[in-house]
């Protein structure tokens, strides 16, 4: 998009990183100054190559998360999951705020997600898979929550 900027990312230890994210209220919605976040986090992320980016890691604390999709990057807003399977997969993850760091996180194979999007409307999706995987990695995020507090077979890149 024109004119977005690349967001510096924290990187944990951060005590951001790990305080519980507040709703955004539907008025702030619609307001330059959030619109150009959603721009930035989706810039952001493309850059620097992540599957999805919680506003947390670019320093605020607000349920407001970015997601990779086929169709590109989607801004979820006050993202929460309404249904989950009872069946669960491990899977590998990664974060761009814990660099270097692999590990393996068991979640819910399938998902019901609802959120608002950039202009307000509210969207249920259902998920699963890898895109289910990342959509419940960056809740976590807005809850304080860091990939490896959960993960096994964790491994350091040197
Ligand atoms: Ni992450």
């Amino acid at each position: 998009m024109s004119n977005a900027k690349i967001l510096p990312i924290l990187i944990n230890p951060n005590p951001i990183l790990r305080k519980k994210s507040t709703q955004i209220r539907r008025d702030e919605i619609k307001t330059k100054e959030f619109q150009r976040l959603c721009l930035d986090m989706a810039e952001t992320m493309k850059e620097k190559d992540g599957a999805g980016l919680a506003a947390p890691q670019i320093g605020r604390n607000i349920r407001l998360v970015a997601v990779k999709t086929e169709d590109g990057a989607v801004c979820m807003i006050n993202p929460k999951i309404i249904k989950k399977s009872w069946a669960k997969e491990l899977g590998d993850e990664g974060c761009l705020s814990v660099p270097d760091v692999f590990g393996r996180v068991k979640r819910h194979k399938k998902i019901i997600c609802k959120y608002l999007d950039k202009k307000g409307k509210e969207i249920k999706i259902e998920a699963e898979g890898l895109m289910a995987r990342v959509i419940q990695h960056e809740i976590d995020h807005l809850d304080g929550v860091l990939f490896i507090d959960k993960a096994c077979d964790i491994k350091k890149l040197t």
